[in-house]
């Protein structure tokens, strides 16, 4: 087989850079370890930047989001039983956009399939070879039979626990990480969310999200210990424990049949370089981000906006300038979304014993009464979750 571009994994990051480059006449191939039906159930995260909307309607994916998506102008800050609005549009003139990634992931792959270009799942023993040379290849089992894919550039697009990154020279790859003395406890519920945004809680119990994924479909979390039982939390002790995390005058948190439960760990995590010859990392390849400022999914899609104009000037004019400048371009917005999500993680979760007082405990007390009272410091956090630019 030969392609242009060989895109490992059919997360975002891979769908979206094989739409991208298709609409601009660069031929790829992505194969995928999973069957469709299980990448398109894997319940994940659901705020999308404005950047991110625009990139979904420009490849023609969007019908399905426009109909479904839940457009947010702020969100809500609680804590001390008071609640505190961050109004995005007014403090920077755009929204955030609520749709699960699931559902996205379904768009896209419904998208690729329909335009025919490859998109196989359930390979295995995928290897990356030749990327410090002008022809590498991509070698994996699909179907029986071993296949070795020819093209100009590979893109590594399999997240955390892929194979790409480690094709880069241990003595060229750099690693800089933080693990969270906490995770999430997370839950979908049928039950109409209690609240029209977002409600981001901080309570000396722990921090706790309430969320949604439409009109009759809420998600809401709740911070747990990094290595909590799930089974020792029914579902009268999860809702009685958002209850009392989210609790402000008012305010009734309504109840519903729990259909979804899962843990989440939290993590910080860059690899440098995202680029090693004609080898290009994107998404949870390269980084990680605690799910606490909706990141994630934001950031895949703004690495391969820019990965998709690196390659077609590749592929189209063996023009590597933009591969070369690719690396450092998109570190340069993934440590500030990194710095971001860790700076909202450190803001809203709580590391003290209920009832014990600490330096840090104040301090954070007092960055949340800041953030909340300065027009600035409000400014501040809605540039950065409604979407920094791209470059
Ligand atoms: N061969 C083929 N496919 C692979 C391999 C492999 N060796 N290893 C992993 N994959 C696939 C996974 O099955 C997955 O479908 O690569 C895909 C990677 O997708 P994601 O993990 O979703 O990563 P990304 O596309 O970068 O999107 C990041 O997804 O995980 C969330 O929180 C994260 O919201 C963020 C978003
Ligand atoms: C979600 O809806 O899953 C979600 C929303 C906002 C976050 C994290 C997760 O910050």
């Amino acid at each position: 087989m030969r392609t242009q571009v060989a895109i490992i994994g059919a997360g975002p990051a891979g769908l979206m850079l094989g739409a991208l480059l298709a609409q601009r006449g660069v031929a790829s191939v992505i194969v995928e370890a999973r069957s469709r039906d299980y990448i398109e159930h894997r319940i994940r995260a659901g705020v999308l930047e404005q950047g991110s909307v625009d990139a979904v309607h420009e490849v023609g994916a969007g019908a399905r989001m426009r109909e479904h998506g839940l457009v947010h102008d702020g969100t809500i800050l609680r804590f001390a039983g008071a609640s505190h609005r961050i109004d995005f549009r007014a403090l920077t003139g755009k929204s955030v956009t609520v749709y699960s990634q699931h559902e996205l992931v379904r768009d896209l792959v419904a998208h690729r399939v329909a335009s025919g270009a490859p998109l196989l799942f359930e390979v295995s023993d995928v290897t990356i070879h030749g990327i410090d040379g002008a022809t590498p290849t991509l070698r994996f089992r699909h179907a029986g039979a071993d296949v070795t894919l020819a093209c100009d550039a590979i893109a590594g697009c399999d997240g955390f626990h892929g194979v790409a990154r480690a094709a880069i020279p241990a003595a060229r790859r750099a690693v800089f990480e933080r693990d969270y003395p906490y995770g999430w406890l997370g839950i979908l519920a049928d039950v109409a969310p209690s609240s029209r945004e977002l409600i981001y809680a901080h309570h000396d119990r722990g921090f706790a999200l309430l969320s949604m994924r439409s009109p009759r479909v809420s998600r809401l979390y709740l911070q747990c210990a990094a290595d909590e039982d799930l089974a020792a939390w029914s579902d009268a002790r999860i809702w009685d424990e958002l209850a009392i995390r989210l609790a402000a005058d008012g305010f009734a948190l309504a109840t519903g049949p729990i259909t979804q439960r899962s843990i989440t760990p939290m993590r910080s995590f860059v690899a440098e370089p995202m680029r090693f010859g004609r080898l290009a990392l994107a998404g949870d390849a390269a980084h990680i981000v605690p799910p606490t400022g909706a990141k994630g999914l934001n950031l895949a899609i703004a690495d391969v906006r820019l990965l998709a104009e690196a390659l077609t000037a590749l592929c189209q004019a063996g023009d590597e300038r933009l591969l070369d400048a690719y690396s450092a371009t998109c570190l340069r917005r993934v440590w500030k979304v990194e710095r971001f999500s860790a700076w909202m993680t450190d803001l809203l979760h709580t590391s003290d014993a209920p009832g014990t007082a600490s330096f840090r405990q104040r301090l954070q007390r007092a960055e949340l009464d800041y953030v909340t009272s300065s027009p600035a410091a409000m400014t501040t956090l809605a540039e950065n979750y409604v979407g920094l630019p791209l470059v």
